[in-house]
């Protein structure tokens, strides 16, 4: 199979891409604010690794500046995108840790600068939002490497930077979400109006907000979650690559 240009956007817990070589640094410019990445390879493929809160991190979700993000990545001739997000759990049989393969999501974020086409009226279908031959790629490697995993959920992304209400997540499990995180959108939607395959390998930290498990948000538990659960995205990534 030929080999596609890949970058991997990471998100919380996955920072900088443990592994990579001849890692050279940039701040790009494009017409809607600069974006900082790292070109290097992995697993001796040539690859883009694009820190989403920034470097050092800063930007907390709702400020993130995704077209930037996006654009860049579509400047540099990338054609899919593997996006890493942390993510807790609305429906209870999700366990923590564990990783989830969405494919369907549901968007609660409001006031982002979500679209390129702010000029021009232009609609892109959206009615599967994760690229089907990534996700399936994503979903033939994590059922090899790694468990407990899950491989369809439907990501409900919210604004944040605060964490939901009780009643919030029950609203959402209403409304058929599994997970819930706060990056996805419109992240996934940019990469789909500029024509760039993209998909999202979750990992689940904390029970959501009200289920049993969740009295307080656990800080503590959540990063050993988070790391206990990067260490498999990270082989997950180095065999997608290799595969090519
Ligand atoms: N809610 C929203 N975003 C998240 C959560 C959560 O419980 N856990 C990790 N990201």
């Amino acid at each position: 199979m030929m080999s596609q240009t890949t970058a991997v956007i990471g998100g919380t817990g996955f920072a900088e891409f443990v592994g990579m070589i001849n890692e050279r640094w940039q701040y790009r410019r494009t017409p809607f604010g600069p974006s900082t990445l790292v070109r290097g390879s992995v697993s001796g493929v040539d690859m883009v690794f694009l820190p989403r809160h920034g470097r050092p991190a800063r930007f907390p979700p709702h400020a993130i500046n995704y077209r930037a993000n996006i654009r860049a990545l579509r400047d540099l001739g990338i054609e899919r995108i593997v996006a890493i997000n942390a993510v807790g759990s609305v429906n209870p049989d999700i366990p923590v840790p564990s990783l989830i393969i969405p494919d369907q999501l549901i968007d609660y974020t409001w006031g982002r600068a979500h679209t390129f086409f702010d000029g021009a009226i232009h609609h892109v279908d959206f009615t599967e939002p994760f690229d089907a031959a990534l996700r399936e790629q994503l979903c033939t490697i994590t059922s090899e490497v790694t468990s407990p995993y899950r491989l369809n959920g439907v990501y409900g992304c919210t604004q944040g930077p605060r964490l939901e209400t009780a009643a919030e997540i029950r609203r959402m499990a209403a409304d058929g979400c599994d997970i819930v995180g706060m990056t996805a959108m419109p992240e996934a939607a940019l990469a789909r109006e500029l024509e760039m395959a993209y998909a999202s390998i979750c990992v689940n930290i904390n029970p959501a907000a009200g289920l049993e498990g969740a009295h307080q948000m656990d800080f503590e538990a959540m990063s050993a979650a988070l790391e206990t659960g990067m260490a498999a995205v990270r082989k997950i990534l180095e065999q997608l690559l290799l595969n090519g």
